[in-house]
């Protein structure tokens, strides 16, 4: 959990700055107290003004600013953080850092803090691959300078290789890593749950929706949480209060679902836990729909994507453990395994949503775990306790 944390981010000039407001976004949402540097050169590429309208709290920029340094000297803006991190690190400098100058605020916390430095070096692929950069690369590592990317890929520059700045996630999974706290097995991967059910609208004022409260899915994002994963949690209309520590995302209808889900890829983990709606109107109103003496209107109806078997079908990014939950009302086990199959998910927590059972909205849940072949049943426990004993095994599991 990161949530408490602090982080001095030093934002040096690069075109990639822009992906860096997206990392103070994240960060924040996890309750990580973001403090910024923004270097002469990396306020060429974002504003002052928008990170600090993302960080909540004012970019310190200047050395020799009588304010800056009245407010909050460099010693201190280095040293009341857990952690520095460079995003992006431009080959400038990674240079002065090496050679240990410290001729501008951000250079001059660098070398005055106690704390772990995380850098994300980001630019031209030549300039990355340069003896010079190279060296400067290895003496900041040889210091003790903690690494993420550079990744390769498409670069600003319209080039191709290696020089692209680490995607937020990746930095903020590698944050994650090095400042959780003892007992986070799972600090260093993503995790992605769905949750809650979704709304298919019929007109304007209407939807066709399900029972699904979200109690599960919220419970499960916030096990995997607390166990350090990073977690994006997509969930549709849902009365459940956001998990702590867990960066939420609202969607009303399968198909946004989808494609935030999509969104938040590449991840390690992905736990489907939503009631999705299997169909939608083919083609809802655009105006409120009246009774027109003409009798009740004819829906016709067109199948959803199913959001499980396309993440458990994916060929690149697929996670490395999928996870599907799955609601029945009768044969709960043998179901389970055919749709364990079907769905191509590595496993499948069956419930029975039987009306008996109580388990839409209610507290509680009697689930078996499929795992391939193999069928656990777990006794009747909340769905916090679910969430919790499945959170232990997935954490096992990558233990492993
Ligand atoms: N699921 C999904 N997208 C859909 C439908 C279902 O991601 N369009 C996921 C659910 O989140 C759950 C699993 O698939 O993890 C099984 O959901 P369930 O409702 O039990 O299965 P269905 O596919 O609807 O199968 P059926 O209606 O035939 O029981």
């Amino acid at each position: 959990m990161l949530n408490g944390k602090r982080i001095l981010l030093i934002i040096s000039g690069g075109i990639a700055a822009y992906k860096t407001l997206e990392l103070i976004r994240r960060l924040g949402e996890r309750g990580v107290g973001v403090r910024t540097i923004l270097t002469k050169s990396g306020a060429q590429f974002v504003t002052p003004l928008s990170v600090a309208a993302l960080s909540g709290e004012r970019a310190y920029q200047d050395l020799f600013s009588l304010t800056d340094e009245s407010e909050m000297g460099h010693i201190r803006l280095s040293r009341e953080a857990d952690l520095v991190v460079v995003a992006p690190a431009t080959a400038n400098i990674m240079a002065k850092a090496a050679a240990g100058i410290a001729d501008d605020l951000a250079t001059t916390a660098l070398l005055a803090t106690d704390k772990p430095v995380l850098m994300a070096p980001a630019m031209n692929l030549q300039m990355w691959a340069h003896e010079a950069t190279q060296r400067n690369a290895t003496r900041l590592v040889d210091d003790g300078v903690l690494m993420v990317g550079p990744e390769a890929g498409d670069l600003a520059c319209g080039e191709i290789g290696s020089g692209r700045m680490a995607e937020p996630a990746t930095i903020l999974a590698r944050i994650s890593e090095l400042l959780a706290p003892a007992g986070t097995p799972l600090a260093g991967r993503r995790a992605l749950i769905t949750s809650g059910p979704t709304r298919e609208p019929i007109d304007p004022v209407r939807y066709i929706s399900n029972h699904s409260s979200g109690k599960q899915g919220h419970a499960v994002a916030g096990a995997l949480a607390a166990l350090g994963a990073a977690a994006t949690l997509v969930t549709g209309p849902s009365a459940e209060a956001d998990p702590a520590g867990v960066e939420v995302v609202r969607v009303e209808t399968a198909r946004q679902m989808l494609d935030a889900c999509q969104a938040a890829l590449p991840v390690d983990i992905a736990v489907c836990a939503a009631a999705v709606a299997d169909w939608r109107i083919a083609a809802p109103a655009s105006g409120k729909m009246k009774k027109d003496g003409a009798g009740p209107p004819e829906l016709s109806f067109v199948e959803n994507p199913d959001i499980l078997a396309t993440i458990a079908g994916l060929a690149e990014q697929r996670p490395a453990l999928v996870v599907g939950f799955a609601a029945e009302t009768e044969n709960v086990v043998e179901n389970a395994l055919a749709k364990c199959r079907r769905k191509g998910c590595d496993w499948l927590v069956a419930n029975d949503v039987s009306s008996q059972s109580g388990t839409f909205g209610g507290e509680h849940n009697t689930v078996h775990l499929i795992e391939g072949d193999a069928s656990e049943a777990w006794p009747k426990l909340s769905k916090q306790a679910v969430a919790e004993r499945l959170g232990r095994r997935i954490a096992d599991h990558f233990a492993g």
